[in-house]
């Protein structure tokens, strides 16, 4: 039997379209085993509701994937899901399911697959690699795919920074947060992201923490998205009103992430009341950085 935790991701930070990524102290957990024939797959948590829990399911496709690469067969799967990442929420809940089941099967089938092998697979399934990174291999990480391989540098996160995420009590598909996006965009906003995101990624690794307000800035995707997540303008005044270092859209949404400075002790109760006066309908959790990644219990 194998046990593998993955944490939630957040992507994106505002400018690192597609790229950047980080991991969170939240986790989902599969147990697998082999056993003498056919699947069963369980789910312990709410998210069942939504899941499918047959051959379509992410964890198993994702497992499928690496035994078909590597020759090895089992005859049936039981496989127990116990998931703490809700699902489309922009956390990174199929990223969660795909490095789930890419470990779990690498791991049941020898272990023949490198990390470098596994993060390529995790992002031909996910489709780019900003959540899957960062699920894999924990920390802060930029990667970016160059034909068969994929190109990253991951820097472990200090543990001065805290990660509030807004969830809304309604979801978002990847899909459609995508579909809205323009097909080109001005050299005026292109110049305007590279900029910013190469600020960012180097003041999150040198604690240069007064650049991130500037340095979350976007010009590619959030103002777009906007009209998929009423409230959106409204969440970041109020988090930048109660101190946050930067606020931004996590992935495709519709979570927003304020990242805040562990010193800042209020933010947590003050941000807390103004979702009770003013936005009931956002739940708060306060989340610390994860630097290991995805580890086989
Ligand atoms: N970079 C992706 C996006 C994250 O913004 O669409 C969601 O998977």
């Amino acid at each position: 039997m194998i046990k593998v935790r993955v944490p939630a991701t957040s992507a994106n930070l505002g400018p690192g379209f597609d790229s950047m990524g980080l991991a969170l102290g939240l986790y989902n957990y599969v147990t697998a085993e082999e056993t003498d024939g056919g699947l069963v797959i369980d789910i312990l948590d709410e998210s069942r509701k939504f899941l499918a829990k047959d051959e379509r399911n992410l964890v198993y496709k994702s497992m499928k994937a690496v035994f078909e690469k590597v020759g090895y067969s089992v005859k049936g799967l039981h496989l127990t899901l116990e998931n703490n990442i809700r699902v489309t929420r922009g956390l990174g809940s199929s990223s969660a399911g795909i490095v789930s089941g890419l470990v779990a099967a690498n791991a049941m089938s020898g272990s023949q697959l490198s990390q470098e092998e596994l993060l390529f697979l995790a992002a031909e399934l996910e489709g780019h690699a900003d959540n899957v990174t960062p699920a894999l291999l924990g920390g802060f990480t930029i990667s970016v795919k160059q034909r068969n391989q994929i190109r990253y540098v991951k820097t472990e996160l200090k543990d001065d920074l805290r990660f509030a995420a807004f969830i809304p009590d309604f979801y978002l598909q990847t899909k459609k947060a995508r579909g809205i996006l323009p097909h080109s965009v001005s050299m005026r906003d292109a110049v305007y992201n590279t900029g910013h995101s190469a600020l960012l990624a180097a003041s999150i690794m040198t604690g240069k923490y007064e650049n991130i307000r500037t340095a979350v800035g976007d010009k590619l995707h959030q103002r777009y998205r906007k009209r998929l997540v009423p409230k959106m303008d409204e969440m970041f005044r109020n988090c930048y009103e109660k101190g946050a270092l930067g606020v931004y859209l996590s992935g495709a949404g519709p979570t927003i992430v304020a990242i805040v400075h562990r010193d800042n002790t209020e933010f947590e109760i003050n941000m807390k009341q103004v979702l009770q006066q003013k936005m009931p309908d956002w739940e708060l959790q306060m989340l610390s950085a994860d630097n290991t990644g995805a580890v086989i219990l």
